[in-house]
């Protein structure tokens, strides 16, 4: 079914793709000449002290020789555009309204304010020693101090690498020890519902690690008792109130780095994926304002977390080059009850919800009166990220959020893509329930076979992407040949998302989640190969591999098959301390099975197809198991299996 929703006209600047004919026009433009149209976007939105005369250096095919280039001759320092240059304009607007973990607990902060607080921070983490291209660590919850940190960064020309707060001690220390920080900014507790969590704490542990940090710089959220150390920590009250509110911001190129955010991938540690100046803020900025038909008086809010790309592109850097009202919320969906985000809605007028489809799934199940009962009148778009949104979660959105009135924009995105991909364009695009519908002006994507074939017209695929943009990840921090190998060496020439997508008749995109061996639980990115490490690292665990099932409300949940040391025993009781141990509170496995071994093949490989169909609760289908080195192991494991309910 395709809904023509004709959306809640108001008036405010005119959307840059205000109907479809319109699309096709923007669309036509930047396949015909991409680097005219990026010129062009980007002049019309980003302040450059020097404008680039150039759009993109490099391409997918030469990749292996270095990090492409977009407006490779243009200065500017990206802070200036999400500040400095609506000083004049929209000084007193709100650009930061945080509600805190209390309902009703607000501050807003105006542009004036967030520029003179944002100065003020750079020149105290001058003062601490943070200099141009070197990385600072921020981990932290959701207070405005952590978006004025990463702004701060930016100032000096720093690079940021936020850690979400549901990382570990070790987690963290790993982060720290890849990128070489020497400045770690935190927290002494985040509250989070009912709960408090020691951040400040958890840097303490993660800096016994992780030697190169010389200083932390910690905001004083709840009042909590903290450990110090006179040498190192550092209040931000102290440092950062006391510094002066103007600050000349340093001027770097284009391409010079603005931060590194660590994501899991199919293999090995988490990859310090990185993003550039000019490019992301560009492209985030255009496609914020886009995909959401973003107008002068809206209150956009997004729900996410800065520690994930979402809280970096869309409540940060795009909605403030945009010169928009950006919620930060600090606390969780369901807290105190799981009216919150529509209590919010009422109270603070927003117009754009931005959430993940697990959210929506979650308040679903919890009734419609918690929804119904706000006042929902000023939303006007609401949007998805993060997974993919099954139709029955899309209808709720629509008819009980929504009210039937407004645009739902199901954006597919990655944190190596910087920004919105496929996205339907609020009010423009016809939308059809769980998919993702068109791409963006300027991405081409392209559905390929296992073999490498191109699938025209309509089909399944492998998703790769055709030619390269503004806003897309430039390397793996220390690892560029890494980064080639995980994105381009399986389709030459073309970037690979790691998810398969099918394409109507129509020309609709459905993104069908993960090919590789990454998880997506409920919307956060987790690595298979990181659960197994830590599975491993459990003494009486000699192996273990570790796959996704289908979860109702998470999207998948993780079932982890675990052997035994040799006259060991397991209790998988305690496992999951190991793994949150390891990882953070952030990773649980669902469900554990212990298992006489795993399948594999007689070269030794895990097959993880076999254990994925089971896990599945389709053992029934497993197809050919001859070529195992030991094909009852399978009846062994089918019996054993542990339900998906
Ligand atoms: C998945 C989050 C379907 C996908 C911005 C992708 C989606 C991974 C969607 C990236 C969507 C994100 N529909 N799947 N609308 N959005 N995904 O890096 O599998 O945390 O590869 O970035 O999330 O997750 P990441």
């Amino acid at each position: 079914m395709v809904y023509e929703v004709p959306g809640r006209v108001r008036e405010g600047a005119a959307t840059p793709v205000s109907s479809m004919d319109r699309y096709r026009e923007h669309y036509a433009k930047a396949a015909n000449d991409p680097n005219q149209f990026w010129l062009d976007v980007t002049k019309s939105r980003i302040h450059w002290r020097k404008e680039p005369t150039e759009g993109l250096r490099g391409s997918f095919s030469t990749i292996q020789d270095g990090p492409l280039c977009w407006f490779a001759d243009g200065e500017l320092n990206i802070t200036e555009s999400c500040l400095d240059q609506h000083l004049e304009s929209r000084g007193d607007k709100v650009a930061i309204l945080w509600e805190g973990n209390e309902p009703g607990e607000n501050r807003r902060i105006t542009y004036r304010e967030l520029h003179g607080m944002v100065c003020q921070a750079a020149n105290a983490l001058r003062e601490l020693g943070l200099k141009k291209g070197e990385r600072a660590i921020i981990y932290m919850g959701m207070v405005p101090e952590a978006a004025v940190a990463m702004l701060a960064c930016a100032r000096l020309g720093a690079i940021h690498s936020v850690v979400f707060g549901g990382f570990s001690a070790d987690a963290l220390a790993d982060r720290i020890r890849d990128c070489g920080a020497e400045l770690v900014i935190t927290q002494d507790f985040a509250y989070r519902g009912k709960k408090q969590i020691p951040l400040k704490a958890t840097v303490d542990d993660a800096v016994q690690a992780a030697p190169s940090v010389k200083k932390v710089l910690c905001v004083k959220r709840t009042g909590g008792e903290v450990a110090w150390d006179g040498n190192r920590d550092v209040w931000w009250h102290e440092a950062v109130d006391a510094a002066s509110t103007e600050h000349a911001a340093e001027i770097v190129d284009a391409e010079h780095p603005l931060f590194i955010l660590y994501t899991s991938g199919s293999t090995g540690r988490p990859k310090g994926v990185v993003h550039t100046s000019g490019g992301y803020i560009t492209y985030t900025a255009y496609t914020h304002a886009t995909v959401f038909d973003l107008r002068e008086d809206d209150v956009y809010g997004c729900v996410a977390d800065i520690g994930w790309i979402t809280g970096h592109s869309y409540i940060v850097y795009g909605p403030l080059a945009n010169g928009a009202t950006s919620l930060m919320f600090e606390a969780l969906p369901t807290y105190p009850d799981a009216g919150r985000y529509w209590d919010m809605v009422e109270r603070l007028k927003i117009s754009i919800f931005y959430t993940a489809p697990t959210a929506i799934r979650a308040l679903a199940a919890q009734g419609d009166e918690f929804v119904t009962k706000y006042d929902r009148s000023s939303l006007r778009v609401l949007g998805t990220v993060g997974e993919p949104i099954n139709p029955e979660a899309w209808e709720w959105y629509h008819r009980v959020v929504g009210d039937g009135g407004c645009n739902i924009v199901d954006t597919f995105w990655q944190t190596e893509t910087g920004g919105i991909v496929i996205s339907p364009i609020a009010p423009a695009t016809p939308t059809k329930p769980g998919s993702a519908t068109f791409p963006m002006p300027g991405i081409f994507p392209v559905l390929k076979t296992a073999e490498g074939q191109t699938v025209r017209g309509p089909g399944d695929g492998l998703l790769c992407m055709e030619h390269p943009w503004p806003g897309q990840a430039r390397t793996v921090w220390g690892d560029h040949p890494r980064f080639v190998a995980t994105y381009f060496d399986m389709m030459p020439g073309h970037y690979f998302t790691g998810d398969g997508c099918r394409r109507d008749e129509d020309g609709y995109h459905w993104i069908t989640g993960r090919v590789d061996d990454v998880i997506n639980v409920s919307g956060h990115r987790m690595g298979t190969a990181e659960f197994e490490s830590a599975l491993v690292s459990a003494e009486e665990v000699a192996e273990a591999a570790v796959v996704g099932f289908p979860h109702e409300i998470k999207g998948q949940g993780v079932y982890a098959y675990v052997v035994a040391q040799p006259g060991q025993t397991i209790d998988v009781g305690s496992l999951n301390g190991t793994v949150r141990s390891q990882i953070g509170a952030v990773a649980k496995v669902d469900k554990f099975q212990v298992v006489p071994g795993l399948p594999k093949t007689r070269s030794g490989k895990v097959m993880r197809r076999i254990l994925r169909k089971i896990a599945e609760g389709r053992g029934n289908e497993l197809g050919d198991v001859s070529t195992l080195a030991d094909p009852t192991v399978v009846d062994t494991i089918r019996d054993g299996f542990q339900g998906t309910a």
